[in-house]
């Protein structure tokens, strides 16, 4: 397909949500190619993943800079490099400075295991177990300063089964992960989600996996 998307994916450590789009992104259909992987800590596993996939991969390693800032105006140089029209947060553990986060504003998304505006932050499936929810899931949104704040694009929601531990959820969870973001990202890069500020427009039935 012409006039594909260019994104980059910006990992953290084991790159399963990673690996899920760079497999849609095999078909030439998908509206978007992968251009390059990045990870924040050099010993990720997702890197080596990537690599084995054909993916350009790289380390900008946070700790050899001074700053946050120093760091993300490394990360954005090798963003241009790859010439990135989008960018996707998956596992990707760094907070960024707003002024970063506005310079790619509807163009960078996050995928966050919890139901949104549920459970932001670390420790989701815990925090879904000791509230009793019999509904947990997986959130693609916008990302904007306030961290798990942005612009809701996608969900997709499981059940909460009795005697699960947090692994098991993790799991549940982390299986319709790999379903959601490659549809979600299909979404923007098609102009389908709503852009940035827009009213989140509701599709009963779509993209809703409960299983
Ligand atoms: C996923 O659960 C994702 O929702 C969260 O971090 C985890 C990353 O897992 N933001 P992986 O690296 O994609 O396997």
């Amino acid at each position: 397909m012409k006039g594909r998307k260019r994104a980059a994916i910006l990992i953290s450590g084991r790159g399963s949500n990673m690996a899920a789009l760079i497999e849609a992104a095999r078909n030439p259909d998908y509206p978007v190619e992968i251009v390059a992987v990045i990870s924040n800590r050099p010993g990720a596993p997702g890197l080596a993943r990537a690599r084995e996939a054909g993916i350009a991969a790289e380390a900008v390693d946070h700790k050899a800079f001074a700053s946050r800032s120093d760091f993300e105006a490394a990360l954005e140089a090798r963003l241009e490099a790859h010439v990135v029209d989008l960018v996707v947060l998956a596992g990707f553990m760094r907070l960024m400075t707003a002024p970063f986060v506005q310079s790619w504003t509807g163009r960078m998304i996050n995928i966050h295991p919890a139901l949104l505006p549920a459970f932001p932050g670390l420790a989701t499936h815990e925090r879904a177990l000791e509230a009793g929810v019999r509904l947990h899931g997986c959130t693609v949104h916008y990302v904007t300063p306030g961290m798990d704040e942005g612009p809701i694009i996608a969900q997709a929601a499981v059940p909460v089964l009795p005697g699960d531990t947090a692994s098991d959820l993790a799991m549940r969870v982390l299986h319709a992960e790999h379903k959601l973001y490659p549809a979600a990202l299909a979404r923007v890069a098609r102009g389908e989600a709503p852009v940035m500020g827009e009213r989140v427009e509701i599709v009963p039935g779509d993209l809703m996996f409960c299983e």
